[in-house]
């Protein structure tokens, strides 16, 4: 883990709010993704902390096997659990840090789940390889498996990378104070409607009139007006989810009378 000064290793972390332990075949892949931006202040600030464990360091044999053959014949190499408890017990011990195990397995995660996470002062992740970990892994370390969509990656990485991205932004203070993550798409439990800056008018395409009105209670009842239409367009099943008040339910009314009428987006 050389070359690797934000990343911190062990022993050096001064009171972050939040330590997250990753145990990895492949911790160059992450040098990267959280290495820059808001990641990378978090860290720099000491808010997040998020140190980088090689599985592999903790195999027991001389050629260093964190793989072998699946026991009942079948495709693929399956990781061995010694090397994966003694890196987790010998890191994380019994200080009841949430052990996530990355798979297309795992329950799917959502921004609800991110939420919930960034209250932690610590969790780990596994990342799974090849065909998958020893069920033992599974069963006696694991607390908690997750999925970042139905789709199969070539590992966990960056599944956790994704996840790791989603959690810090609701951890106080990795994101500025105007724009945390509890105003985002999701969040709400809307999506956000549609954002514009500066110029007014570029090529033919003017900033909808109302957002340059300067009346602040017409802008967000239009702002609110525009994130209903689009998650009824894009997520209807969102909205099904929410208890909208008699304003949204009106500004809904208005959106089905649009409908066929020139759009106010433009
Ligand atoms: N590993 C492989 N596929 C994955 C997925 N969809 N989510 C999380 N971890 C994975």
């Amino acid at each position: 883990m050389q070359a690797n000064a934000l990343i911190m290793k062990e022993g050096m972390i001064e009171l972050p709010k939040m330590r997250i332990d990753i145990f990895t075949l492949f911790p160059a892949m992450f040098l990267g993704p959280l290495q820059e931006s808001i990641l990378k202040r978090a860290q720099q600030r000491g808010t997040l902390s998020i140190i980088l464990h090689q599985i592999r360091d903790y195999a027991l044999d001389r050629h260093q096997m964190t793989d072998d053959l699946p026991y009942g014949g079948g495709q693929g190499m399956v990781m061995k659990p010694e090397p994966i408890f003694g890196a987790i017990r010998s890191t994380i011990g019994t200080t009841g840090t949430p052990i996530i195990l990355l798979s297309p397995q795992g329950r799917t995660f959502t921004q609800a789940i991110a939420q919930e996470l960034a209250q932690q002062p610590r969790i780990a992740f596994l990342c799974g390889h090849y065909e998958g970990v020893d069920e033992r892994v599974r069963q006696h370390l694991v607390t908690e498996e997750l999925s970042i969509g139905d789709y199969v990656l070539t590992g966990g990485e960056l599944a956790a990378m994704v996840i790791v991205d989603a959690v810090a932004r609701f951890i106080p203070g990795v994101l500025g104070a105007a724009s945390g993550a509890h105003d985002d798409s999701y969040t709400s439990g809307l999506l956000e409607g549609p954002q514009y800056t500066r110029p007014a008018i570029f090529e033919d395409w003017s900033v909808p009139e109302v957002l340059r009105s300067g009346n602040h209670a017409k802008i967000a009842r239009w702002q609110r007006k525009m994130s209903l239409k689009r998650t009824l367009e894009r997520r209807p099943d969102l909205l099904a989810g929410e208890a909208l008040s008699p304003q949204d339910q009106q500004l809904l009314e208005e959106i089905q009378q649009d409908l066929g009428e020139p759009d106010e987006v433009g």
